[in-house]
């Protein structure tokens, strides 16, 4: 192996003077491990994925294949930036999967995350009957993650998705028209509810901002890379929370579900918020990593909502 801080196109090729798809994953798998970037494997394969055009598991089969000097001249350019600023292995390559999808990402919206399949996953039960028509809101879809996967599952939903930021939205409707479920959702900009006051809903699902501003010093430097107002929420985190868990009986028709991702620490304070918001049902989701990740919740009645 090189030197770290060598570069791969011209230094220690591990087969005869060739730099083969296998040597340079095996380079540049220690070159990102030595600086501390977790994963370092799956990035490198990602983004020499990219840089080869091909999809990932394309480079079992080529594992010997040797890589010309322009493809390492681009694949070079993705290793630095990942390594030496941080960016952000979707940026990268301006794909994130989530559900299976492909989503297209750019630095305007948050990066879909792994744990936020278990909010769809608690919408889906909210949801039990796949082929039953449904109105459903995505509060702050960002790529539109959330809101595509469950117009995936259930395909007579029409769904409405919101978000303060008007790029955010256009990457949204890139997505809905790529994965061929536009027709079915439309995006409107404003804060919370604002933009949907007059409506009613049988499935509201929300992953706000949620992180605490005294963790901010903390965080991963990957994060500087996502837009902010996606991210923190004031002191404790519950900035977004508090208004959101507040108004949304308002939308909800009589028996409609209500799920929201969190932090696993505000969970207790989640709860307190739903049951004062008069809500029923109330329930914790874990993730794979078994951390408290969801809230889920049913409109039991009440004044706040008409169908
Ligand atoms: C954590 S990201 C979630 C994005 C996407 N739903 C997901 O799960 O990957 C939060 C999103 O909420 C949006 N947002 C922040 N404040 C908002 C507000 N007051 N009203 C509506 N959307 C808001 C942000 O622009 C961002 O797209």
């Amino acid at each position: 192996m090189s030197a770290p801080g060598s570069e791969p196109s011209r230094s220690s090729p591990e087969r005869g003077g060739v730099w083969t798809v296998l040597a340079l994953l095996r380079w540049t798998t220690g070159y990102l491990a030595e600086r501390g970037i977790e994963g370092a494997r799956l990035d490198a394969e990602c983004l020499l994925a990219h840089a080869l055009g091909v999809e990932r598991l394309r480079l079992y089969i080529d594992f010997d294949k040797p890589v010309s000097g322009a493809e390492r001249d681009a694949f070079r350019a993705l290793v630095r930036r990942r390594a030496g600023e941080r960016v952000p292995v979707a940026q990268l390559v301006g794909r994130k999967e989530f559900w299976s999808m492909p989503l297209r990402v750019t630095r305007d919206v948050l990066a879909p995350r792994p744990e936020t399949e278990t909010l769809v996953a608690a919408a889906l039960d909210l949801l039990p009957e796949p082929e039953r028509p449904a109105r459903v809101l995505d509060v702050g879809t960002g790529s539109g993650a959330v809101a595509l996967a469950i117009a995936q599952e259930r395909p007579r939903a029409v769904i409405t998705a919101t978000d303060l930021s008007q790029e955010a939205l256009i990457i949204a409707q890139q997505n809905a028209e790529e994965f061929g479920m536009a027709e079915r959702m439309r995006f409107l900009r404003g804060s919370l509810f604002e933009p949907v006051r007059s409506e009613r809903f049988d499935l509201v699902v929300s992953n706000p901002p949620y992180l605490a501003e005294s963790t901010r010093a903390g965080v991963a430097p990957e994060l500087a890379h996502e837009p902010e107002v996606a991210l923190f929420a004031g002191p404790d985190g519950l900035a977004l929370l508090g208004p959101l868990v507040d108004q949304v009986g308002a939308v909800l028709s009589h028996g409609a579900g209500f799920a929201v991702e969190i932090d696993p620490g505000q969970v207790g304070a989640v709860t307190a918020m739903c049951e004062r918001a008069g809500l029923g049902e109330i329930r914790a989701h874990r993730d794979l990593a078994g951390r408290a990740r969801v809230i889920s919740a049913r409109h039991s009645g009440g004044p706040a909502a008409a169908d």
